[in-house]
């Protein structure tokens, strides 16, 4: 007898089937499981979606199957499950003729990016990793960009959540370096920033949108009272004179300007990380598109009006009033920018980073001055700050204390927003822009107040000509190498030599930073490693392949080799997803049991 269509297989007889209750249909497609219970028969995908377990091995009442494995609860019609952490299994037509049961084994749905868009927003509601996984997975094995997923996810983690967080962040940061990435390290980025914006919006009150004022200020007004309402502490007053300026038009470089002159009325804020989500913020803009600044900007706005200031801090005060030094430099900004106009070939940002690392606040605050005066614009400055700071991350001692490592991290993040913000601010106005300058000031002091992480300092390998010839050569061996190390604790030292040795011979920096992504991508990592990865990466591509951009890579493989290895249950909750998604028996040995 001739199937319906060539893409029906034959399961067996009614009859066989009524005997025997279910039969397993195996080919070149997924094993399909057909069920016969009271009077009607269903057809689904036998391997449990939720860690694949044979669904041959539950078993059925009432309408209801479930698998005997962690007992996920499935109805047989719809494959829908009443568990879902498990997600829901599919199912494929079935169609009985001349007493023989045919069944359809392609699983597919009309519009697939329709669909895996709806299972995703299912996973992120219900912080689903299992679910956000498969959902990332076929998202993208159904074409659609990654610029459209990472808006998806950012949009939903806008709306439920009263605030920027670091699973935005983590997602930003990620997105950031995904045209470094291969095809399977983009998936596991996506997923890692997916399920941390799911997780961080898990249990928590949604946003409650406000409206921008009904009339339009001059743009120094906003500008003003953006700083105010920050400094009294009043968010909803912050919230809707952002807004406002928003719905004014303002440019992102406007934008920006505003939210850092804002930003920087305290100093270093929550340990740098208040300027680093309001970089995010904007970094997140120009990946899901500018039409969005209204829903995501004010979410920065919280914890900006909220953050706690070092001027609160004894150390930033005592023996050396550094808030003070820094406010005194303030008020000569403009002064020296304008002095400094008439050159604008300024080059000297390594210099300057070697003085930034200096033992004496007033010496380095001169020396930011005199950088200014030679021609040096802002985004020059924050150049030199985010190297400086590298380097403290680059020669971190190992006889500190591990928890001493996230000091260097927060220097090193802030110091790569705040050059990231200058740059976006740019010269156009530098005689309203200067406010926000006060963010490298701030940071050069934070970096000043770190320098006992760097005594005695850690030998920087590759410098001088050092060839490190005890280690491998080639770039894949320096590769296994370098993810061998950090499935070690404690191989700091042995993952800077061999990102120096990889660059000294001259291989190609996209594949070290390849690798330094997988070996992040791999781990549940903490929320700093996504941070470091990506403005180490970011900062590499000021520098190129020099001996800077080489200090930059050792930093981040430093800080990596001291938070590695993890358990990695993610990667395997994304492995289990891919080998569902890709058809494979994950159990078969259980299931021919
Ligand atoms: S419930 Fe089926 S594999 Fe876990």
């Amino acid at each position: 007898m001739d199937a319906p269509s060539k893409e029906f297989a034959l399961a067996g007889s009614l009859e066989e089937l009524k005997l025997k209750g279910r039969l397993v249909v195996h080919g070149g497609h997924r094993p399909i499981l057909v069920i016969y219970d009271r009077g009607r028969v269903f057809a689904l995908d036998n391997r449990c979606p939720h860690m694949g377990f044979p669904l041959e091995r539950g078993s059925v009442e009432d309408g209801i199957l479930t698998c005997h494995w962690h007992h996920a609860r499935f109805d047989l019609e719809s494959g829908c499950t009443f568990d879902l952490w498990a997600d829901d299994v599919p199912i494929c037509p079935v169609e009985v003729r001349n007493g023989d049961v045919w069944v359809k084994t392609t699983f597919t749905h009309a519009d697939l990016a329709a669909h895996w868009h709806q299972r995703l927003a299912n996973g992120l509601a219900h912080n689903l990793g299992l679910v956000i996984a498969k959902a990332m997975h076929g998202q993208l094995a159904a074409g659609v960009p990654q610029a459209e997923i990472v808006r998806e996810v950012a949009l939903f983690g806008a709306q439920n959540r009263d605030g920027w967080g670091v699973g935005l962040t983590i997602l930003t940061a990620l997105a950031n370096i995904l045209p470094v990435l291969p095809d399977e390290e983009a998936y596991l980025a996506l997923f890692h920033g997916a399920r941390r914006v799911a997780a961080d919006c898990d249990g928590e009150a949604p946003r409650r949108e406000r409206a921008p004022l009904g009339s339009r200020p001059d743009p120094a007004a906003l500008k003003r009272w953006l700083r105010r309402w920050t400094n009294v502490r009043h968010r909803e007053a912050a919230e809707r004179t952002l807004l406002t300026a928003i719905a004014a038009g303002f440019s992102p470089a406007e934008l920006a300007d505003a939210l850092f002159a804002a930003g920087t009325e305290r100093a270093f804020a929550d340990t740098g990380h208040s300027l680093d989500f309001i970089n995010k913020a904007f970094e997140c803009l120009d990946l899901i598109g500018w039409q969005h600044a209204a829903a995501l900007l004010p979410t920065v706005v919280g914890q900006m009006v909220a953050a706690r200031g070092a001027e609160e801090s004894t150390a930033w005060r005592q023996p050396v009033d550094l808030v003070a030094l820094c406010e005194e430099s303030t008020s000569e900004l403009a002064d020296l920018f304008a002095a400094g106009r008439s050159s604008r070939d300024w080059s000297g940002h390594a210099a300057l980073a070697q003085e930034l690392l200096g033992d004496d606040p007033a010496r380095i605050v001169d020396a930011l001055k005199e950088a200014i005066r030679a021609g040096a614009a802002p985004a020059d400055l924050g150049q030199s700050l985010a190297y400086a700071a590298a380097l403290r991350v680059a020669r971190f001692g190992n006889a500190n204390e591990h928890a001493d490592w996230e000091t260097a991290h927060h220097v090193f993040t802030y110091a790569n927003a705040v050059h990231q913000m200058l740059t976006r601010i740019g010269t156009a106005n530098i005689d309203t822009h200067v406010t926000a300058v006060r963010g490298v000031l701030h940071g050069a002091m934070a970096l000043y107040l770190a320098r006992y992480l760097n005594v005695p300092p850690a030998r920087i390998p590759g410098d001088a000509g050092e060839q490190l010839d005890d280690l491998p050569a080639d770039p894949e061996t320096i590769g296994a190498a370098l993810l061998d190390a950090f499935d070690r604790q404690r191989q700091v030292d042995l993952a800077a030599s061999l990102v120096a040795r990889h660059l000294t011979l001259g291989h190609s920096p996209q594949a070290l930073i390849a690798t330094l992504a997988h070996a992040v991508l791999r781990e549940d990592a903490g929320f700093h490693a996504y941070q470091m990865l990506e403005a180490g990466v970011r900062q590499f591509g000021a520098w190129g392949d020099t001996d800077e951009g080489r200090h930059m890579l050792i930093a981040v493989a430093r800080y990596l080799a001291a938070h590695s290895p993890t358990e990695r249950a993610s990667l395997q909750t994304a492995d289990i997803a891919r080998r569902l998604m890709r058809g494979g028996e994950l159990h078969q040995e259980a299931g021919s049991s």
